[in-house]
């Protein structure tokens, strides 16, 4: 049975528009007491509705708590230096070939964690710019506000991962993947094979099958709000498989793909999190030399049981 997330259900949109559509909280319910998660359907439920309509307002503030709550997690989990650890060198290497401007754009970026956090080390460098997309607006918003309040030099802009406007010289992303069924991935990679693209860098959980049990004990101990403690167990559940994302990725063909593992055995918990790579041919050695003894990790065949 299909594995969903609430917050992929709580708010819909015009495709052609973008315009915001009404969402209807019995339908939402019975979709999920379908799927057999009669505990999502009750936490949807309590959503604030007008005329059985859910209130877009109160859904907004919802999804901005829960996402503040993911910031937390990302922060624990050292997200912002397990980007920088792959973007460094990546940017190094771009720089060695002489490309020019610069532009890492993170893809389903939320409140831009990731981002933000780049920005306030300044770790990659003042030559880089920094662009968050997400196609939220509640979310996009909270995110600038943020990013002005911290005075950061990074920008954020509403955008779906399917149809990319400007150009990245480095595309990431943080826990977005899991949200794509395994069919739309390909369009997902193939998207971001761009004239001017050097590489991508797209972080999701890892599907071990640890991975569910693991989000249950992170997120009870460190999330209040029942949507989110559902969503982040959801999405260990329906997490793509090493082989799946290899796949995929393999669509954007003028790109090399590889997993990034940890060099050492790790510990299971702490390896919730790893990312499929895509480099430029030209950019592999560059990179390699760059990441030094960590190159190790950059492999085409998972190591682990494959799924
Ligand atoms: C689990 S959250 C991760 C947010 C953020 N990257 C982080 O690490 O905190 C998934 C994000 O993907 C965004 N998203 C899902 N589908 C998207 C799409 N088609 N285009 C752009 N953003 C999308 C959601 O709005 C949400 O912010």
């Amino acid at each position: 049975m299909a594995v969903l997330e609430i917050s992929d259900l709580v708010v819909a949109r015009d495709p052609g528009t973008g315009a915001r559509l009404d969402v209807h909280r019995a339908e939402v319910a019975a979709r999920l007491r379908d799927a057999g998660d009669e505990r999502a359907a009750r936490i949807v439920e309590r959503i604030p509705a007008v005329n059985g309509v859910l209130d877009p307002a109160a859904v907004d503030r919802l999804l901005v708590r829960v996402h503040t709550e993911l910031q937390r997690l990302n922060e624990e989990l050292h997200m912002a230096r397990r980007f920088a650890e792959v973007l460094r060198p990546i940017l190094a290497a771009a720089r060695q070939a002489g490309v020019t401007p610069l532009r890492v754009v993170d893809i389903g970026c939320g409140l831009g964690f990731v981002l933000r956090s780049l920005a306030a080390s300044g770790v990659l460098g003042e030559d880089v710019e920094l662009v968050g997309v997400d196609f939220n607006p509640a979310l996009i918003a909270e995110a600038s506000r943020l990013a002005r309040h911290e005075r950061l030099r990074c920008r954020f802009f509403v955008a779906d991962a399917f149809a990319l406007p400007g150009h990245a010289t480095v595309y990431l992303s943080n826990g977005v993947l899991h949200h794509f069924a395994a069919d739309a991935l390909p369009s997902f990679f193939r998207a971001q094979d761009r004239p001017g693209t050097q590489a991508f860098l797209h972080y999701d959980v890892a599907a071990t099958p640890l991975a569910p049990l693991g989000a249950w004990v992170f997120h009870r101990a460190r999330m209040r709000e029942p949507l989110g403690r559902h969503d982040g167990v959801a999405s260990a559940r329906r997490a793509h498989g090493d082989r799946v994302l290899l796949d995929a990725a393999a669509h954007a063909d003028g790109m090399d793909v590889f997993l990034f593992e940890p060099v050492r055995h790790a510990n299971p918990f702490c390896a919730a999190m790893r990312p499929v790579v895509g480099l430029r041919p030209a950019l592999v050695d560059g990179v390699r030399r760059a990441l030094g003894r960590r190159a190790r990790g950059l492999v085409t065949v998972p190591a682990r049981a494959q799924r």
